[in-house]
C-alpha cells in the first residue's frame, strides 16, 4: 500500500505536493482517500497517498498539507497500522509551535451506533491544533449508520476540501481552462502473457510473512440440522511452528462463488477472454491497486480472488459506470446516480412517515436492498467496460477478519475459527450469501489455504490468581474459547463464561466443552437462550444474566480485580453488557450513574476490560 507521487495531468508548478495519509482497519478509509487523490488530480494538485505505518513520521514536519482519512476501530480507538503514529504525536516533549508551519484536513470514518463514534479523528484533530497546525476546513465524520452511508458526509466534506485548497493554492492562469476529464485515465495497462508466465507467478501472500499455508481438517456444522443458522467449527493445521495469543485474529481472502464469476464475465461480453493470460503494469502509482494483486493473472482469477463484484456500490461506481453505457436512456439513469441530487434525499409525501422524508433514489435501488455489482450491470445492459478501467471501477476483493477461536498453547500448529455462514434475504426477497463465509463453508477437508494472523485487541492478565469473565454471545464465543483455553492450560480456574445463544439443543456452540470444564471446576458457565421462553415474553441476554449475578460480578470485578472480556457480533451487545456494569457499580458500590461510568470506563483505560465485536 506504499505510493509515490507520478503526475499525470498538467500540474502546478509552484504548489505544494498534497499528502494524504489513511489509516485503516477493513480498507474504507483506503478507498476514499483514493477519492480524495482524484478530486485533487482534478485540481491539477500533485498528490501522494500514504498507508499510514507505510508514512515516515520525521517527514511530516517538512509538509505543507496533509490530509487524513481515518477510520474507527474496537471501543473508539484508532486502526492498528495508526498506533505508532499516534504515539509519536503524543510525545510529551513536542513543542506547542511544532506544526505550525502545517495545514491539514480530517475526514473521520465510524458508525454512530458505537458510543465512540469516530474518536480517532477527533482525538487526532485536537492533537494537531494542539501543536500548532491550522485546519484548512472543518472535520467531517462519515457514518455508515448515515441514510447514504459514509458518503453522506464525504460528498459535502470534498467540497469544502476542494475549496479550501484552491483558495490557498488557486490555479495558475494557464490552467484555468484546462478542464481535467471526469473519466480518469486507467492506472495499468493490461498486456497479453502466456500460460507459463502464469504460472511462473508466485502466489502474492508468500512474500508476505503474517501468511501460512494451511490445510483444512475439520469443517463441522455446530448448529443444528433444522436450525436456520450454518455456524461452523473449522480446523486449519500448519506444518511450520506458530505461536498466537488469545484475541489473534485469522486473515482469510475469499474466492468469489465460481457461478458468480460466470454470470459476470458473461454480462460484461469478456466470457472469451476470461482465461486469457493477462500482464498487470501499474502506470499511476499514487493510484493503488489491491493488495497482494500478481503481475500476471486472468480476469477469471481477478473477479474471483482480488475485485469484488458482490459489493453494493457507490456513488463513486455510477460516477465511472456513465462513461460506458452506450444507451442514452441508461446513460441518464446512471447520471441521474451519480449525482449529489440524484443521491439527495427526495420529499416525497409518504403516508406512514410524519417526517414527509423519502428516500434518495440511489439509496432505494442499492443499499437499502442491498443491491450487488453483479446485479446492477445485469439491468444496464448496454454497459461496456474497457479493462484496463477495472481498476477504477470495482472495488478490491478484502480480506475477512475471523477471531481465532483457539489457544496455540492448547493446540499447537492449528488455528481453529467458528464461523456464521451469511445467508439471508434481501427486501427485494433475493438470496445472498455472505462471500467469504460461504467460501470457508465450501471448502472440503484438504483444501490449502493461506491464512494470515494478526495482533487482536485482548491480552491475558500475567498473574494467575487474576479471574477472567468472558462475555461472549452467538460468534463472540470464538475469542473466548481462546482466552479459556490458555487459561485452563496454564492452570488458572477462576474462568467465568457469558454465552448467549438462541434456543436449546439448536445454537449452543461448543455446550460440551463448557460443561466439560465446569464440571472439573474450571468454569463457572451462564448460558442466556434468548428464544427459549414462551412467545410475547422478553428475550433473555447476556446481560440479564450479568444482572441476576450482581453480587458475584461486583466481587470479581472490583475485590478480585478480574479483566472482562467482550465480543461478538451484535452492534447493540456491547452497550447492555457495559450498562448492566454500570448498573452493577451503581448497586453494589454505591456509586452516583456518572460515577459508575467513570469506573467502567476506568475498567477499559487501565486495560481491564476489552472489547472485540465486529458487525
Ligand atoms: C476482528 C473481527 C473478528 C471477527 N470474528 C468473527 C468470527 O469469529 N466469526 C464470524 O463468523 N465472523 C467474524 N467476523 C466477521 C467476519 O469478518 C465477516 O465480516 C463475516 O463473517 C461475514 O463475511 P462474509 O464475507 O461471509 O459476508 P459478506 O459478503 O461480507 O456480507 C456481510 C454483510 O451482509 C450483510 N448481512 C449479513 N447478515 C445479514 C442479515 N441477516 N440481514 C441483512 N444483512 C445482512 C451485512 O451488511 C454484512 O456486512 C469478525 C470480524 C472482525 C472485524
Ligand atoms: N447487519 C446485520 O444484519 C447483522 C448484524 C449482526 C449479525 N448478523 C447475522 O448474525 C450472524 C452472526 O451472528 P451470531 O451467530 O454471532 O449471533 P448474534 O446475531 O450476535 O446473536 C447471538 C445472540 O445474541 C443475542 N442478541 C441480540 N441482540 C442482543 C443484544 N442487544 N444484547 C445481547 N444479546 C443480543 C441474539 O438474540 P436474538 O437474536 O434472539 O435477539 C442471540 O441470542 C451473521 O451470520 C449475520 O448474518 C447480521
Ligand atoms: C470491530 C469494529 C469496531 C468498530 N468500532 C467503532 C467504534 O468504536 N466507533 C466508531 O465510530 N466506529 C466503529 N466501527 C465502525 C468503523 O469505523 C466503520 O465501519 C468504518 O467504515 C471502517 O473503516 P475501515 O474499513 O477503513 O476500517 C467499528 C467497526 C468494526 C468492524
Amino acid at each position: 500500500m506504499a505510493s509515490c507521487s507520478s503526475p499525470r495531468h498538467a500540474t502546478r508548478d509552484l504548489s505544494p505536493t498534497l499528502t494524504i495519509i489513511f489509516a485503516t482497519e477493513t480498507g474504507n478509509a483506503q478507498d476514499y482517500a483514493g477519492r480524495v487523490a482524484h478530486h485533487c488530480r482534478r485540481a491539477h494538485f500533485r498528490c501522494r497517498v500514504f498507508d499510514v505505518d507505510k508514512y515516515p513520521l520525521s517527514e511530516i514536519v517538512s509538509e505543507s498539507v496533509v490530509v487524513y482519512v481515518v477510520s474507527t476501530s474496537g471501543t473508539g480507538k484508532e486502526p492498528r497500522t495508526m498506533t505508532p503514529m499516534w504515539r509519536g504525536l503524543l510525545r510529551s516533549d513536542l513543542p506547542y509551535d511544532f506544526f505550525e508551519d502545517l495545514h491539514y484536513a480530517i475526514f473521520g470514518l465510524g458508525d454512530s451506533s458505537y458510543e465512540k463514534f469516530c474518536w480517532p479523528a477527533k482525538k487526532l484533530g485536537r492533537r494537531l491544533e494542539r501543536l500548532g497546525a491550522t485546519a484548512i476546513c472543518p472535520r467531517a465524520e462519515g457514518d455508515v449508520q448515515h441514510t447514504f452511508g459514509t458518503d453522506g458526509a464525504f460528498d459535502p466534506w470534498v467540497s469544502s476540501l476542494m475549496d479550501a485548497l484552491l483558495r490557498l493554492f488557486p490555479l495558475p492562469p494557464h490552467l484555468l481552462s484546462s478542464q481535467v476529464e471526469e473519466l480518469p485515465t486507467p492506472r495499468v495497462t493490461l498486456l497479453s502473457a502466456t500460460s507459463e508466465e502464469i504460472w511462473d507467478t508466485p502466489d502474492p501472500l508468500l512474500g508476505d510473512d503474517r501468511y501460512r499455508l494451511f490445510e483444512l481438517v475439520r469443517n463441522e456444522r455446530i448448529t443444528a440440522d433444522d436450525w436456520y443458522q450454518d455456524v461452523r467449527h473449522f480446523e486449519f493445521r500448519c506444518q511450520d511452528d506458530i505461536v498466537y495469543d488469545p484475541g489473534d485474529v485469522a486473515v482469510v481472502h475469499p474466492e468469489a462463488s465460481p457461478m458468480d464469476v460466470d454470470t459476470f464475465l458473461t454480462t460484461l461480453g469478456w466470457s472469451n477472454a476470461a482465461d486469457d493470460p493477462i500482464r498487470i503494469q501499474h502506470i499511476f502509482e499514487d493510484q493503488s491497486l489491491p493488495d497482494h494483486l500478481p503481475q500476471v493473472s486472468t480476469l477469471r482469477i481477478l473477479f474471483s480472488r482480488h475485485l469484488d463484484i458482490s459489493a453494493v456500490p457507490k456513488r463513486s461506481f455510477f460516477r465511472l459506470l456513465k462513461h460506458f453505457a452506450t444507451d442514452e436512456r441508461e446513460r441518464e439513469k446512471l447520471e441521474e446516480f451519480s449525482s449529489p441530487e440524484g443521491a439527495v434525499k427526495r420529499f416525497t409525501p409518504s403516508r406512514r412517515s410524519s417526517t414527509h422524508f423519502g428516500q434518495g433514489e440511489l439509496y432505494e435501488y442499492t443499499a437499502r436492498v442491498r443491491r450487488t455489482i453483479l446485479e446492477v450491470l445485469s439491468e444496464f445492459r448496454s454497459v461496456r467496460v474497457p479493462r484496463e478501467h477495472i481498476f477504477e471501477l470495482f472495488p478490491p476483493l478484502r480480506p475477512r477478519e475471523f477471531s481465532i477461536a483457539s489457544a496455540s498453547l492448547a493446540h499447537p500448529h492449528e488455528v481453529h475459527l467458528c464461523v456464521a455462514v451469511v445467508d439471508y434475504k434481501t427486501k427485494l426477497r433475493a438470496r445472498r450469501r455472505g462471500v467469504c463465509t460461504s467460501f470457508l463453508a465450501s471448502l472440503p477437508i484438504g483444501a490449502q489455504l493461506r491464512i494470515g494472523i494478526t495482533r487482536g485487541l485482548l491480552a491475558l492478565p500475567q498473574d494467575s490468581s487474576t479471574p477472567v469473565v468472558c462475555i461472549g454471545p452467538g460468534t463472540g464465543v470464538a475469542p473466548a474459547r481462546a482466552v479459556l483455553e490458555a487459561r485452563v492450560h496454564l492452570g488458572m480456574k477462576d474462568n467465568t463464561l457469558y454465552f448467549g445463544h438462541r434456543a436449546s439443543g439448536k445454537d449452543e456452540h461448543y455446550s460440551r466443552e463448557w460443561t466439560t470444564l465446569a464440571e472439573a471446576g474450571n468454569l463457572t458457565y451462564r448460558v442466556a437462550a434468548s428464544r427459549d421462553g414462551p412467545e410475547g415474553t422478553p428475550r433473555v441476554y447476556v446481560q440479564d444474566l450479568i444482572k441476576q449475578d450482581t453480587k458475584r460480578i461486583w466481587r470479581l470485578v472490583h475485590d478480585s480485580g478480574a479483566w472482562v472480556y467482550i465480543s461478538g457480533s451484535s452492534n447493540k451487545m456491547p452497550a447492555g453488557v457495559r450498562a448492566a456494569l454500570v448498573d452493577i457499580a451503581r448497586e453494589e458500590g454505591e456509586l452516583e450513574e456518572e460515577e459508575a461510568r467513570a469506573y467502567v470506563a476506568r475498567l477499559e483505560r487501565e486495560e481491564r476490560l476489552f472489547e472485540e465485536c465486529w458487525s
